[in-house]
């Protein structure tokens, strides 16, 4: 039996009737360039997050997650009224999406356990919204897509959770593919997939920093980013996303908006080339060079965009001083959370350890990390035994 069938059946006294799994994803590249309309590379890490659901025949909805070890019961009409715990506004920001579409009047139960650590820049609350709307869409019979599913938990994100968060995190894990690289563009929702090479290894690097992006300053550089494009549309007309402009655009204009706005500006612009660079030199086998575009890009979140922190500045610069490393930046909103390392297949175990050692005499805390391969996006997950 599946471990999240099991503890459905302990927590309600009943079986699923659908069980649906997510992965967490690591932001390889473009960062804070997805809601400026701009490229974003990510992939799935291996490990996953999962969710069992059955459809109820009254109005009640019962949520259980293993991980915070809670039951929060609630009910179809008043569940977007009362004040849940944080962890239950990705299921029902879900919910709510789905209503828009069938106003369903049945409640659900819901188990959900997570793999995935939490509050580290890794997506698990996409995983947990993406495995939510694959069940949801099944135990309802909607049959809506994958692009559909992407969209509406990016909407519970925005709407229901509160984070104006751009299309990156439900994208890569709603799309991505074994060893593959997702590669999004974020201005008109079109994305590929495209392998990355075996001689390239995907390190994860754990600060001991959490926080959800909720409560992070990511709603200020939002908020910043859209006041660049506000000044900037008034002398360049008609444009329509940050991420669009030329850094030499950004350098022509300085004088007209405030120096913090244009270093934001500075950094979305750099940072959209340097997506294109690196995923050249992927194109070129040259992962040397993509690596710099790495190192490139935690240099300019750090002094421009400012959403680097002294943890994350040690491990990269730990990492970056071992040659087996072809680059190294923070992954994700950042202040925290996780940085990711690119390195040859020879960068061992024992290189890793020597890093997380290091940061634990700096910061005396540890650093966890571990050596991820690209797993697959959301999928609906097979039940074995027990039905009733
Ligand atoms: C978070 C958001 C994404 C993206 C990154 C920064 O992960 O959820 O949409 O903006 O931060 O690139």
């Amino acid at each position: 039996m599946h471990p999240i069938q099991q503890i459905f059946v302990d927590q309600f006294n009943h079986s699923p009737t659908v069980l649906a799994s997510a992965p967490g994803r690591i932001e390889v590249i473009g960062n804070h360039t997805d809601y400026n309309g701009g490229t974003v590379v990510g992939a799935c890490v291996d490990r996953r997050l999962s969710v069992a659901i059955r459809l109820r025949e009254d109005s009640q909805i019962r949520l259980f997650s293993q991980n915070e070890g809670e039951r929060v019961d609630t009910d179809v009409k008043s569940y977007d009224t009362q004040d849940l715990p944080h962890w239950t506004s990705y299921p029902l920001g879900v919910f709510d999406e789905l209503r828009m579409i069938g106003s369903n009047e049945f409640g659900f139960d819901l188990a959900v356990d997570s793999a995935i650590p939490q509050g580290e820049g890794l997506a698990s609350s996409a995983a947990f919204e993406l495995a939510t709307a694959l069940a949801l869409n099944q135990v309802l019979g909607y049959d809506l897509s994958t692009a559909a599913l992407v969209g509406l938990s990016h909407r519970a994100e925005n709407r229901f959770v509160g984070v104006p968060c751009g299309l990156l995190d439900q994208t890569v894990v709603g799309f991505g593919k074994t060893n593959s690289l997702v590669v999004l563009d974020a201005s008109s929702r079109r994305h590929h997939n495209f392998p990355l090479a075996e001689a390239a290894k995907l390190f994860i690097f754990r600060t001991h920093i959490r926080h959800e992006l909720k409560y992070s300053p990511y709603e200020i550089r939002h908020r910043e980013c859209r006041n660049a494009l506000i000044a900037l549309s008034k002398v360049i007309p008609g444009i329509r996303h940050l991420a669009h402009l030329h850094p030499l655009d950004i350098k022509a204009y300085d004088v007209i908006m405030d120096e913090v706005l244009v270093r934001r500006a500075q950094h979305v612009t750099g940072e959209q080339r340097r997506v294109g660079s690196f995923m050249r030199a992927l194109q070129l086998g040259d992962l040397r060079a993509a690596g710099r575009f790495l190192n490139e890009s935690h240099h300019s979140s750090r002094s421009l965009f400012e959403n680097s922190s002294p943890e994350l500045d040690f491990l990269v610069s730990q990492l970056c001083a071992n040659e087996k490393v072809f680059g190294a930046r923070l992954s994700g909103a950042g202040w925290g959370g996780a940085c990711i390392a690119m390195t040859s297949p020879d960068f061992s175990e024992e290189d890793a350890a020597l890093v997380a050692d290091a940061y634990e005499t700096t910061f005396e805390a540890r650093s966890g990390w571990w050596a991820t391969s690209i797993g697959h996006g959301a999928v609906i997950e097979p039940q074995n035994g027990l039905v009733g």
